[in-house]
């Protein structure tokens, strides 16, 4: 497989993952977890006792009905790897995407009070916002006592990694680029799932000559407009143009940029006018309810429409997007001065086994980040993700921590959600541009 691109270190290992998800046949050899275990703490991870107990905070923002359900059941097998009487605490901030969420564990680092562990996208969110600065305990006895190197691909290990060590465990593999559409509504208006711009501008007319919104939107949580225009950018610069634009390869003050913004304007002419309060999964409502033709948005939202017994719905790629995968991976890790840090360690080995993955994954809408999962565990949607994981150009989520870090992010946002309002194209690509020259990517 040769996938010669030039990119930043996260994106490359990324790459090497689907190579090396490609080649390695599965079957890693796992350790059950073994309670008392004597190890030698060289970097800072303890045996877990014979019985733990006390208090174990969890710290995400899956609060909706797919992510709910996928943490339960992490929670649930909880004392099956991890022995004893621990209590734990659910500690959720909603709002899809995370950002609600971590500024309240930004204010909570900062002031020396960690939750046990949190979830962290893989990539720069955690290595540029956490690792570096020097919040995290690294985990590699965890990882060689677990025989992880052998069950995750190299390019996940070496994306949770700094200077050598891994500081998380990633539980899984979303993907971002997905268009999901309500089957009913497609075929009694005569329409076939969309596969260029052209296709879906041509279905979008048609739904609304019918009065029915084209395509749903619930930006409240302004990730979701982002990850739209990310979708957009990938969808019109193909694979390579879209990821020098975060290595300053590709020029965001291109014509080929100004054709996907232009294009990505478009787009919102055809959503709903509620977006803005609406949340993501508040907008596959209206996708659900037949109000809405299509969603475009991460593949969590398969999970959504499981949650809620809705198993009328299609996907395909995002428009341009067949053959890339735009990806994302959940992780957690354990902060410095954590409480109940044997719990933690435990939660750990939980989140990063195959019982655990496989328990997690199917409910998530996600597949594992781990090479040996049971694929008969998952259903159809997900069964094709592993298809196209093992296939795809991966290339790393802009809007999920994958692609450039907080503060490159930070600006992205603010700049699309005051183009969600003015729609002005030519001063967000400024502002794009200017984005990437603060974040020292682009001359
Ligand atoms: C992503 C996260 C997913 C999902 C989604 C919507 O950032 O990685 O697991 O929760 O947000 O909230």
């Amino acid at each position: 497989m040769s996938r010669t691109l030039k990119l930043l270190p996260a994106v490359l290992a990324i790459t090497v993952l689907a190579a090396l998800a490609t080649s390695c046949g599965g079957g890693g050899g796992e350790k059950t977890a073994t309670p008392a275990r004597t190890v030698t703490a060289a970097a800072g991870v303890t045996p877990t006792p014979a019985a733990l107990s006390g208090k174990l905070e969890i710290f995400s923002w899956w609060t909706t009905g797919g992510e709910a359900a996928g943490l339960k059941a992490l929670y649930d097998l909880y004392p099956t790897t991890c022995p004893g009487t621990v209590e734990i605490v659910n500690a959720t901030v909603a709002g899809g995407g995370g950002a609600n969420a971590r500024q309240v564990l930004t204010t909570r680092m900062l002031g020396n009070d960690p939750p046990g562990s949190f979830q962290v996208h893989m990539g720069h969110e955690l290595t540029d916002t956490w690792v570096t600065a020097n919040y995290m305990e690294p985990l590699d006895t965890l990882f060689t006592e677990q025989g992880w190197s052998s069950v995750f691909p190299k390019g996940v290990l070496d994306i949770v990694s700094y200077q050598g060590k891994p500081y998380s465990v990633p539980v899984n593999i979303h993907r971002a680029n997905v268009l999901w559409y309500n089957k009913a509504v497609f075929t009694a208006n005569g329409l076939q799932p969309p596969k260029t711009f052209d296709d879906f501008f041509a279905a979008a007319d048609t739904l609304k000559a019918k009065g029915i919104t084209p395509l749903a939107l619930g930006d409240v949580d302004a990730f979701a407009s982002v990850q739209l225009m990310e979708t957009v950018l990938l969808g019109s610069l193909g694979a390579d143009g879209y990821n020098g634009l975060w290595t300053g390869a590709t020029d965001w003050n291109s014509a080929k940029v100004t054709d996907a913004l232009n294009t990505f304007k478009k787009m919102l002419g055809y959503v709903n006018s509620d977006h803005s309060s609406l949340s993501w999964d508040q907008a596959n409502d209206l996708v659900i309810s037949g109000k809405a033709g299509m969603t475009i948005m991460g593949d969590w939202l398969h999970a959504d429409n499981t949650a809620k017994k809705f198993a009328d719905s299609g996907w395909v790629p995002s428009p341009g997007t067949s053959g890339m995968y735009d990806a994302l991976s959940d992780t957690f890790g354990l902060p410095k001065s954590a409480p109940n840090r044997d719990a933690v360690v435990c939660w750990l080995k939980l989140v990063g086994s195959k019982k655990g993955q496989e328990a997690f994954n199917p409910l998530k809408g996600s597949i594992c980040a781990r090479i040996d999962c049971d694929a008969s565990l998952f259903d159809d949607y997900l069964q094709s993700a592993m298809t196209d994981w093992k296939k795809d150009a991966i290339v790393p989520s802009l809007a999920h921590g994958a692609a450039v870090k907080q503060g490159w992010l930070t600006n992205v946002s603010d700049a699309v959600t005051a183009f969600v309002a003015d729609k002005n194209a030519a001063t967000l690509q400024s502002r794009l541009a200017d984005a990437c020259k603060s974040a020292t990517v682009c001359k």
